[in-house]
């Protein structure tokens, strides 16, 4: 077990299901956002923390062994929004971690790294980047300074391409790209104990009947998805009869928006 994991995002949907389950990974969480959270429990520690204030992420990730790096804007947003907290944040993390000699990262990459593809597409992680936003974009330059950071100085990082997190799908989309909060947990779990990752893309997807991604290369870290959309496939069915804008594409919405300014 680790000694100290800081999760930075801990306020937010995957952070609280962090908070709540992801026990035994590490002696210490050190849970990180720019909110309010609240108070530290046993085995944990809080600090508030803006990513795009340098000095200050430097000083969070001081005395971790390893870093969840949640925390971002998750929707598409306006591009000096995403400057300060995605790609700002994103650096400031990073060399913040190869100063203080941080052994390994999972950065939450994301579907919309590849949103563009059609449905139905199935592709691995060596598929051609097609970013749907400026959010999807924010995400590749993560991916990216991951690789620099790895190839240069040796630090691990798992980029993990999330589908849709949360307690239930909620759309037809989602029954391809949800992924359960206990699948999210568990592999989470797998990417901080593995002994090696070194510089690794995966998905993080539940055994979906119709999933578009494969982690075949990935299968060393023998994690073995639990949960399927199966289940909620009639309901939502029934439910959503219309075509929802951007339904051709894997990013969805996100592939049919604008250019937020
Ligand atoms: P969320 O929006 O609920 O949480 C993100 C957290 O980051 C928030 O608590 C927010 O306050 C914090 N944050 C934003 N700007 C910050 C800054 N400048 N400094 C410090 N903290 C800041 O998002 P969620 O759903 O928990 O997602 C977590 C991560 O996973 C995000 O990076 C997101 O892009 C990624 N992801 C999530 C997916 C999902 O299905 N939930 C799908 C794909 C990617």
């Amino acid at each position: 077990m680790i000694k100290r994991l800081l999760v930075t995002g801990a306020g937010g949907g995957l952070g609280r299901y962090v908070r709540e389950r992801l026990k035994g990974s590490a002696e210490i969480l050190r849970l990180s956002d720019i909110v309010e959270i609240s108070p530290a429990g046993p085995g944990e520690e809080v600090v508030r923390c803006d990513l795009a204030d340098r000095e200050a992420v430097a000083d969070l990730v001081r005395g971790s062994d390893a870093v969840l790096h949640l925390g971002a804007i998750s929707v598409e947003a306006n591009f000096d929004a995403l400057l300060q907290a995605n790609f700002l944040g994103t650096y400031n993390l990073y060399e913040a971690a190869r100063q203080a000699g941080v052994r390994r990262i999972i950065f939450a990459s994301s579907n919309h790294v590849i949103g563009f593809h059609p449905v139905g597409e199935q592709l691995h992680a060596q598929a051609e980047r097609r970013p749907d936003s400026l959010y999807g974009v924010s995400k590749c330059f993560g991916e990216d300074l991951a690789r620099l950071y790895f190839d240069k100085f040796g630090l691990e990082t798992a980029c993990l391409r999330i589908g849709s997190c949360f307690d239930e799908p909620k759309d037809r989309r989602m029954l391809s790209t949800w992924l359960s909060p206990r699948d999210f947990i568990s592999l989470v779990d797998k990417l901080i104990a593995a002994p090696a990752i070194g510089h690794l893309v995966l998905y993080g997807v539940s055994a979906n009947r119709d999933a578009w991604w494969s982690n075949g290369h990935a299968d060393f870290l023998g994690w073995k998805p639990q949960d399927t959309s199966e289940p909620y496939r009639e309901a939502i069915e029934r439910r959503d009869q219309e075509t929802a804008a951007g339904s051709e594409y894997q990013g969805g919405r996100f592939a049919a928006g604008g250019i937020l300014g």
